[in-house]
């Protein structure tokens, strides 16, 4: 285990995704609200998580209620969508659902409307490594 100094803060802008080797280790790092490292090969298949989107947290408490958290951000593999907690590397998904939220149609006099079930969501299956990452004299320091 050790620190390695990654570069200075500038060369990592704001909501920027970076991939970075550290002694042989791809890593994932985040610059969103704070540095965030996650190794950068999803737990599911393998899929390059720097090349996923990033995204603020959404909960609804019913329809047309959404709540969103913009200061908890989530990154979406590329690959087969498992979306990840940036800080914790934490997966989650709606159990109710299985990650693909349905929704309940119905057409009644005077137009439509869209009704959702909101479900809890839970922690997923799987976990990306996570690093912890510093900044130390304006330079990006990852501790692997
Ligand atoms: S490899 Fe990332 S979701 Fe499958």
């Amino acid at each position: 285990m050790g620190r390695f100094v990654l570069g200075p803060v500038t060369a990592f802008p704001p909501g920027s995704r970076t991939r970075v080797e550290v002694e042989g280790r791809a890593i994932a790092l985040f610059h969103e609200n704070g540095f965030f490292a996650l190794r950068d090969q999803c737990p599911h298949m393998g899929g390059p998580l720097s090349a996923g989107t990033v995204w603020g947290a959404v909960s609804a408490d019913g329809p047309g209620c959404y709540d969103y958290r913009p200061e908890r951000k989530f990154v979406r593999c590329p690959w087969h969508g498992w979306e990840y907690d940036v800080a914790t590397g934490q997966s989650w998904y709606k159990p109710d659902t299985d990650r693909v939220k349905a929704y309940q149609v119905s057409v009644e006099t005077g137009g439509a409307i869209l009704e959702s079930e909101p479900g809890e969501l839970v922690p997923g299956p799987y976990v990306a490594e996570s690093y912890k990452v510093m900044v130390e004299n304006e330079y990006v320091v990852v501790e692997v």
